[in-house]
C-alpha cells in the first residue's frame, strides 16, 4: 500500500511521457548540431573536390608530422636572365601527335624529369600523384586498343558535334598511331584520397590542382631535357586503364602524356599564342 502511494506520487513516473519527450528532443538537437558541423567542415574543405568518404574520429591529428621549421635556403639558379631563358625554352614547346620511335630516350632522363615533377606544390603537401612510365611495346599496344575503341564512339556518337567540329583545325581523330611509337607513354593519376599506415582514408585536398601543377613541371622538364610531348585527356578511358595498370581505386587517370623525339616528317597546327597584353592585367 505504502510502496503504491509513494509510485503514484513519483513526479518521474506521473510525467514520464514528457521526460520521455525531452530527452528525445535533447539528443536530437545535439545530433543535428553535431551533423550540422561536420557537413559545413567538408564544405569547407572540400570545395573544388569531389567528396570522399573519410572516417572522422574524435582524436584529430594531422597528416604530416609536427616538427620545427627550418631556415629556408634560397634556390640555385640566381641568374637574372633565368626567366627569360625559362621563356625562350618552353615557348618552344608544342605538342606533337608523330613520333619517331628512335632513338630511345634513357629511362633516366625520364625519371629526372619525373623527379622535377614531384616538386611541385600540393594542398598539405599531400602529394597527391602517381606517374606510370610506360614502355613495354605489348602494354602500349593494349593502351591504344583501349583509347581507340573509347575515341572512335567519341568522335562518331558520344561528343556534341561542336566538338569535333573545333577540333578539326588539329586533324586529329580516332586512331592514336602516337600511342605505340612513342617511346614512352606516362599515365599520370591523381590520388583522390590517400591511406594512412594503418589503412584508413587520408584526405587529399585538391588533388586534381596539384596533380596538374606536377604536370605542368613535367612538360617543362621535358622540354628542358629535349624531348617531345603531347597531353591527352582520353574520353572515358580511365577506368580500364587503371585496370590494366593494377593501380588502386583511389588513383584517377588525369593525363595520357605520350613522350619521346618527333618524327623527322613531324608536323604542327599552325597556331599563335596571346600576347602578354591578353593574358596579364596589372593593378
Ligand atoms: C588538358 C588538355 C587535354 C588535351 N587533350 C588532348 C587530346 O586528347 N588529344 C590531343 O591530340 N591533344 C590534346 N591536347 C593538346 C592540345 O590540343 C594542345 O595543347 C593545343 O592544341 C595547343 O597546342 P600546343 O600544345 O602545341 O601549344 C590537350 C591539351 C591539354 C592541356
Amino acid at each position: 500500500m505504502e510502496v503504491e502511494t509513494l509510485i503514484g506520487s513519483s513526479k518521474l513516473l506521473k510525467y514520464w511521457p514528457s521526460f520521455l519527450m525531452g530527452l528525445v528532443l535533447f539528443f536530437s538537437i545535439k545530433y543535428l548540431m553535431k551533423n550540422h558541423k561536420r557537413k559545413s567542415h567538408q564544405k569547407y574543405t572540400l570545395d573544388n573536390e569531389e567528396d570522399i568518404e573519410v572516417e572522422e574520429t574524435d582524436d584529430l591529428q594531422p597528416a604530416l608530422e609536427e616538427k620545427p621549421h627550418v631556415s629556408f635556403v634560397a634556390g640555385l639558379n640566381l641568374n637574372p636572365n633565368g626567366a627569360e631563358r625559362f621563356y625562350k625554352l618552353v615557348q618552344g614547346r608544342r605538342s606533337i601527335r608523330s613520333f619517331s620511335s628512335h632513338p630511345k630516350p634513357d629511362l633516366s632522363i625520364i625519371e629526372d624529369c619525373i623527379r622535377a615533377a614531384g616538386t611541385a606544390p600540393s594542398g598539405a603537401h599531400t602529394e597527391p600523384w602517381t606517374f606510370c612510365v610506360v614502355e613495354d611495346p605489348e602494354v602500349k599496344k593494349t593502351i591504344r586498343e583501349i583509347v581507340e575503341q573509347e575515341e572512335l564512339m567519341n568522335y562518331s556518337q558520344r561528343m556534341h558535334p561542336q566538338w569535333v567540329t573545333d577540333l578539326r583545325p588539329l586533324q586529329t581523330n580516332h586512331i592514336k598511331e602516337y600511342l605505340t611509337l612513342a617511346p614512352y607513354l606516362i599515365l599520370i593519376f591523381k590520388q583522390t584520397y590517400g591511406l594512412t599506415s594503418d589503412g584508413r582514408r587520408k584526405r587529399h585536398y585538391y588533388n586534381e590542382i596539384s596533380t596538374s601543377i606536377a604536370g605542368g613541371i613535367l612538360l617543362c622538364a621535358l622540354q628542358a631535357a629535349g624531348l617531345a610531348s603531347l597531353v591527352t585527356t582520353p574520353l572515358n578511358c580511365g577506368p580500364a586503364l587503371r585496370t590494366l595498370l593494377q593501380r588502386p581505386v583511389n588513383e584517377k587517370l588525369l593525363i595520357l602524356l605520350a613522350v619521346g623525339y618527333p618524327s623527322e616528317d613531324c608536323k604542327v597546327p599552325d597556331l599563335q599564342r596571346k600576347q602578354l597584353s591578353d593574358i596579364m592585367v596589372k593593378y
